[in-house]
């Protein structure tokens, strides 16, 4: 999936959320994609943030709440079963970080700006970072890039844990490839579970977390003998 706007550094507007929404939905819904990359056009920004020309042009808080609840892409990434890897260069403002966050693996090449301005324009985040970055990067360095709105390179970004891995900027989309194809070799079923276990694990006790794993263990353990059977039925007709 790509953010494509590359002449307005892949700026999050309305028409990019329908089209994620849209793109999401199908991903969702489809069993044969194993893997997902979220990547933006253009040489200098993964996305630089909402779109500013539409900045509060929304015609009434009701309408955009209303809105909202009909496409609400933030609680729609929540839901997707499927691993999405962010391949991140250039500037990665604002929502572009919100996006990034909602990712389940953040490659960055070495070119990488991070950085939450909401506050210097009079907002706070709202798409979610408020949430998602201190479960990312623990609550001191979240607050310090929050109220401060400083700026990331890659090796801090790094250092924080708001990416897992830093290459040069010839090399993301193929390193992104690369770790989409590991990914896209493993079991689904494990892949998908073992994604359930950790996302869903961070919001509960240990003692209910360990439940989960083993429910979910079981699950895949049965997902897994259903298809060796089916396998050998094939093989044997
Ligand atoms: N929205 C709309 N257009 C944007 C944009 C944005 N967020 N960011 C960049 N652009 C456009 C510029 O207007 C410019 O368009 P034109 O060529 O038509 O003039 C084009 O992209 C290239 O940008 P610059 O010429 O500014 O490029 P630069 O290299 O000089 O600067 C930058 C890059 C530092 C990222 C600068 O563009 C910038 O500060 N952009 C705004 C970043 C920002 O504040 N984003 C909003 C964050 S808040 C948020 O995302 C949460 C929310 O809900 C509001």
């Amino acid at each position: 999936m790509t953010l494509n706007r590359p002449n307005a550094l892949n700026a999050y507007s309305v028409r990019m959320r329908d089209d994620l929404y849209e793109v999401l939905t199908a991903v969702r819904a489809d069993d044969e994609v194993r893997v997902a990359v979220l990547k933006g056009a253009g040489e200098k920004a993964f996305c630089a943030g909402a779109d500013l020309t539409e900045f509060l042009t929304a015609p009434s808080v009701v309408r955009a709440r209303r809105i909202r609840g009909v496409r609400d892409l933030w609680g729609l990434f929540l839901k997707i079963p499927q691993p999405l890897i962010a391949a991140l260069h250039g500037y990665v403002l604002g929502s572009g970080i919100e996006i990034a966050l909602f990712c389940d693996l953040r490659i960055a090449a070495d070119d990488v700006v991070f950085g939450l301005p909401e506050v210097s324009l009079g907002i706070i985040p709202g798409a979610g970072a408020t949430q998602t970055l201190p479960r990312v990067a623990g609550l001191s360095r979240c607050l310090d890039m929050l109220l401060t709105g400083r700026r990331l390179n890659a090796k801090e970004a790094h250092q924080y844990g708001l990416v897992s891995r830093v290459v040069s900027r010839e090399r993301l989309l193929g390193a992104a490839d690369e770790m989409a194809r590991q990914i896209s070799l493993c079991d689904p079923a494990a892949v998908r579970n073992a994604k359930q276990a950790v996302l869903r694990g961070l919001d509960m006790s240990l003692e209910q977390g360990l439940e989960l794993e083993k429910s979910l263990a079981v699950a895949t353990r049965r997902i897994g003998r259903r298809t060796a059977e089916k396998r050998k039925r094939h093989a044997q007709e």
